[in-house]
């Protein structure tokens, strides 16, 4: 996720522009860039780092007469954070310069046919290869918008541009296509962003551009049309935000607004990775170790918290899609243990931010171990990720809630791509009832955010509680911690995540009326035991709230309250029961008076011991 701005208009752009980029910095802020067409030609600056250093680099210039320009702030996904694959990219005669938020799925293919055309390639991104497709197609066709859409026939992914062309130095071009776009309308001049947060205080007047358009936009004039070269009318909205509420959109939190991202970042985990038709993964991060993967032995995933969570229920699918031995470590207990490492035993750490101290250090033990390193982790260009020796980004866009949702849901979701993958690469069919099951994943996560006021009503039935046990097997045992861990960050309440099994064991001491437990009882192969482990808390009159599955009648018959989520695949169920419990979490912490977003004694990236 990235954050895009443009300007044209009889004010001088820079100002505008970085003014713009600051306000979108929360979707990037790895590198930045502008292009701005001044004195005839179109001129260009990028920095590494947030905004304020780019800002720094161009205070000579911040005054130069230019009325067009496009900026950006980049969260990598296709090459390391550095000025060269900072944004905007141009084409072999710098003429056309474009800046892009989103991923081209095709972009190998693409930039091989290009070469073979004689184009010249700098970055490593995925996005060069959009000016060089327009450069290419102007050879034959002098219309830059005809040239435009031909160039944007042959690109698949997901995007949004900004688009500036020295020779049209009076016309900004913007193109969406699953990524968010806004065009604000000024008196004289009109802006271009990501969203809305980039427009508070210059405009009030907005259009959110819809998937498969093209804007030509001039100081005075905006003309829309649509892939079919259609022209559209696009309907005005009032802006009517703050700036911190555009950067959090509708909602009153980053930590709410990232639960509800969660259909998206499901899609944008499988986006050209899960080839149902093919019945195949594709994971090209994983591509140069392909040949050591068909030998592994053993599986070892190290990581903290919320990802050591996700690792947990990682264990479960590599061992029952992968057929893998696997085995999950607290990076903090990892690094200082005395194991025996079996050859063949592949490391694999997650982590959202790729920063967090245990982790790296326990991925630096296994490589000193001689292990193959894997990462899971969405900060691209992050320690980790740069330290192991393969692995597969979240694109989750950055995590701003201390209190990780979407990265854990973005993490369920990789490791259900990885096990499929390892399973095939050792030999094993994949079924491909999971894909398709897979695929219906980000709807029925919608189905159950739809219903976010009834997780509301009972958040405040339940929020005079000091103590909560959260009870889960099998799949759901890791997502009866992970609900544990989100109530303990966000509301202070003293949570117990245990495995239902276990209870009796010790924790059932702990019931009375006082001691609610919140049990995770999906339909599926545990149910009874689940069932009978409820009747032994009500048996002490402990009350129970249940995450269940639509259509259990007998539920209800058990638990003082039920929260019905879509049914799914056992191994698919933590997708959809986590999501009620970051919701329960988040209510509860609110309904007490706390910012959930800044929790107390919490960092969101720990990069200390
Ligand atoms: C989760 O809500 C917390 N922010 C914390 O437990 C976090 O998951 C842990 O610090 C690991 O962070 P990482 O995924 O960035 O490595």
């Amino acid at each position: 996720m990235c954050g895009i701005i443009g300007y044209i208009g009889k004010e001088k752009s820079l100002p505008i522009l970085i003014d713009g980029l600051k306000a979108l910095e929360y979707r990037g802020y790895d590198s930045a860039g502008v292009a701005i067409f001044s004195n005839g030609k179109i001129q260009v600056k990028k920095s590494v780092g947030q905004v304020k250093i780019l800002e720094k680099a161009l205070k000579n210039d911040i005054d130069l007469v230019s009325h067009l320009g496009i900026g950006h702030t980049r969260w990598a996904t296709h090459g390391m954070p550095s000025e060269t694959n900072a944004h905007p990219h141009s084409d072999c005669q710098n003429r056309i310069f474009v800046v892009h938020n989103g991923i081209i799925e095709n972009y190998r293919e693409l930039k091989e046919y290009l070469k073979n055309r004689k184009h010249i390639f700098i970055s490593d991104t995925d996005t060069e290869i959009v000016p060089h497709l327009i450069e290419d197609f102007l050879k034959s066709n002098h219309d830059f918008n005809i040239a435009l859409l031909d160039a944007l026939k042959m690109i698949k992914g997901a995007y949004a541009f900004a688009i500036i062309d020295s020779k049209n130095p009076n016309t900004l071009y913007a193109v969406k296509f699953s990524s968010p776009l806004v065009i604000g309308i000024g008196k004289g001049d009109n802006f271009l962003a990501s969203d809305p947060s980039a427009l508070v205080g210059k405009t009030k007047d907005i259009i959110y551009l819809k998937d498969g358009e093209i804007a030509e936009i001039t100081k005075d004039n905006i003309n829309v049309i649509n892939f079919e070269k259609q022209k559209t009318s696009p309907e005005i909205m009032r802006l009517e935000w703050d700036l911190e509420q555009a950067q959090k959109g509708n909602y009153a939190h980053f930590m709410l607004k990232e639960i509800f991202e969660g259909p998206e970042i499901v899609l944008s985990a499988l986006r050209g990775r899960l080839k149902t038709k093919e019945n195949l993964v594709k994971l090209g991060g994983l591509e140069q170790v392909a040949d050591k993967l068909k030998k592994i032995k053993r599986l070892s995933i190290l990581a903290c918290g919320t990802s050591y969570y996700a690792s947990l229920v990682g264990e479960y699918l590599f061992e029952e899609i992968a057929k893998i031995p696997t085995e999950v470590h607290f990076a903090s207990e990892f690094r200082y243990r005395e194991e025996p490492f079996e050859k063949e035993t592949v490391a694999i750490a997650i982590s959202q931010s790729g920063e967090t101290a245990d982790t790296l250090a326990a991925i630096r033990k296994a490589k000193e171990h001689g292990l193959l390193t894997l990462g899971i982790v969405n900060t691209v260009g992050s320690t980790i990720a740069r330290e192991t020796d393969a692995g597969v980004y979240n694109h989750a866009g950055p995590e701003i809630g201390v209190a990780s949702t979407k990265a854990f849901i973005s993490q369920l979701t990789i490791l259900t791509l990885m096990a499929v993958y390892l399973s095939k690469s050792n030999g094993h069919s994949s079924n491909n009832a999971l894909f398709q099951e897979l695929e219906k994943i980000p709807e029925k996560i919608k189905t159950i955010l739809d219903k976010c006021s009834q997780m509301e009503a009972l958040a405040e039935k339940y929020k005079k509680y000091e103590n909560f046990l959260f009870l889960g097997r099998k799949y759901n045992y890791p997502i009866a911690l992970e609900g544990a861990l989100k109530l303990k960050e966000v509301s202070y309440i003293h949570a117990e995540g245990c495995s239902a099994g276990e209870m009796k064991h010790g924790p059932i001491a702990m019931i009375s009326e006082k001691f609610p437990t919140m049990a995770i009882v999906s339909q599926n192969s545990v149910l009874e035991k689940m069932f009978s482990n409820l009747e032994e808390i009500k048996a002490r009159k402990g009350p129970i709230f249940a995450i269940a599955t639509e259509g259990d009648k007998e539920i209800t018959t058990l638990a003082d309250d039920v929260f019905f989520v879509p049914k799914t695949i056992e191994l698919l169920e933590p997708f959809l029961t986590v999501v009620p419990l970051q919701l329960f979490a988040y209510y509860v912490g609110t309904k007490r008076g706390f910012d959930v977003d800044k929790p107390r004694n919490l960092a969101k990236s720990v990069t200390v011991e």
